[in-house]
């Protein structure tokens, strides 16, 4: 690995580490009003949900690089305390990219980049109407985290009201696939969340697990199983114990046990057939004490495919025991 140490860097260059490194970030296309009333709107993707309650976004709009002068959008929100924050989805982001441009303090964005502005309820700044989910904010707190060029400040902004197009409701929450947001990665690259590049993972259901320190070595050694498997195996609430282990082994044999010539045929036929439950039987026929093998992990692999963690898990305790 390469050591960094960011102090020895030029700022520069540790922002671009940092950026190309922490993304896909979400991005918050921000408007504001100038104590004047003029209109401004631009795109912060160092940006996420900090409380549900109250529900609080974050947001930094740093220093500039070229001159350490504050932008727009925190003299704004520093002045009038209020602004509103909307998602970016696929279909906006070249526009959004237009209302990141510098201009001038007086020019609105709106009319640049032809995003459409829509009077909020509560605050002054309008809403964005092209994006389907725009919240309405109050600022809570200003943290500057530094005064050089390109140094964050926190603007940490209370909701007050959302507005979600029902559009991207699915059984009354938000579909990924449906509202399809883009994040920001490093220099010109952004990240689409749709299609393949959203998958599920269920949060574990219990709150005990059996943890990775109790899966045997040799199977974290293997080749055939994935981190996959291995995650299942570590998420099961609890080990069985030594005496469900012992009764569930018997009820496992059968008694007419397997000629060694049928043997390998059979096993290359139960597992074309993925039926671990037999295989399992067999290792335990042709093997009355057996030990942690390709065999065992075979059957592990089955069963963890076919959700069916707690036969793992006792495939693994017996051939454990000794
Ligand atoms: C997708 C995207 C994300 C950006 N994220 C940030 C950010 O998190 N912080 C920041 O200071 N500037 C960010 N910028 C640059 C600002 O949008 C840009 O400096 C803008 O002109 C600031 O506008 P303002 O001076 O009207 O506030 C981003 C630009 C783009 C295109």
């Amino acid at each position: 690995m390469k050591m960094i140490d960011p102090q020895e860097l030029p700022p520069a260059q540790v922002y671009r580490y940092m950026v190309g490194a922490i993304g896909p970030r979400p991005i918050a296309l921000v408007a504001t009003c100038s104590a004047d009333g003029e209109r401004n709107l631009a795109p912060f993707s160092f940006f996420n949900v900090f409380s549900p309650n109250p529900p609080v976004v974050g947001f930094s709009p740093c220093r500039r690089g070229r001159d350490k002068t504050l932008k727009d959008t925190y003299h704004n929100l520093v002045a009038t305390q209020e602004c509103t924050v909307q998602v970016v989805t696929f279909d906006m982001a070249e526009q959004v990219n237009i209302a990141s441009t510098e201009f001038d303090a007086s020019v609105d964005e709106f009319q640049k980049s032809g995003l459409t502005p829509l009077p909020s309820d509560l605050v002054t700044p309008p809403r964005v109407q092209e994006s389907p989910f725009q919240m309405e904010c109050r600022l809570q707190q200003m943290i500057p985290l530094g005064d050089q060029a390109i140094s964050g400040n926190l603007a940490l902004c209370e909701v007050i009201r959302m507005h979600v197009d029902e559009s991207i409701l699915v059984d009354g929450l938000i579909n990924p696939h449906r509202i399809d947001v883009v994040g920001r990665n490093g220099q010109n690259f952004y990240t689409r969340a749709s299609g393949d590049a959203i998958f599920e993972v269920p949060r574990p259901a219990a709150r005990t697990a059996v943890g990775y320190e109790h899966i045997p070595q040799a199977l974290k050694d293997s080749q055939l199983l994935t981190a996959h498997h291995l995650t299942q195996l570590a998420l099961f609430p609890e080990l069985p114990s030594e005496k469900t282990v012992k009764t569930w082994k018997e009820g496992m044999r059968v008694s007419s046990p397997v000629a060694a010539e049928v043997a390998p045929v059979l096993w290359e036929e139960l597992k074309q057939n993925k039926d671990y439950q037999k295989l399992f039987q067999l290792i335990l026929q042709t093997d009355p004490s057996p030990l942690l093998t390709d065999e065992l992990e075979c059957v592990v692999q089955l069963a963890v495919d076919a959700h069916d963690i707690e036969f793992a898990w006792k495939a693994i305790a017996c051939c454990s025991q000794t």
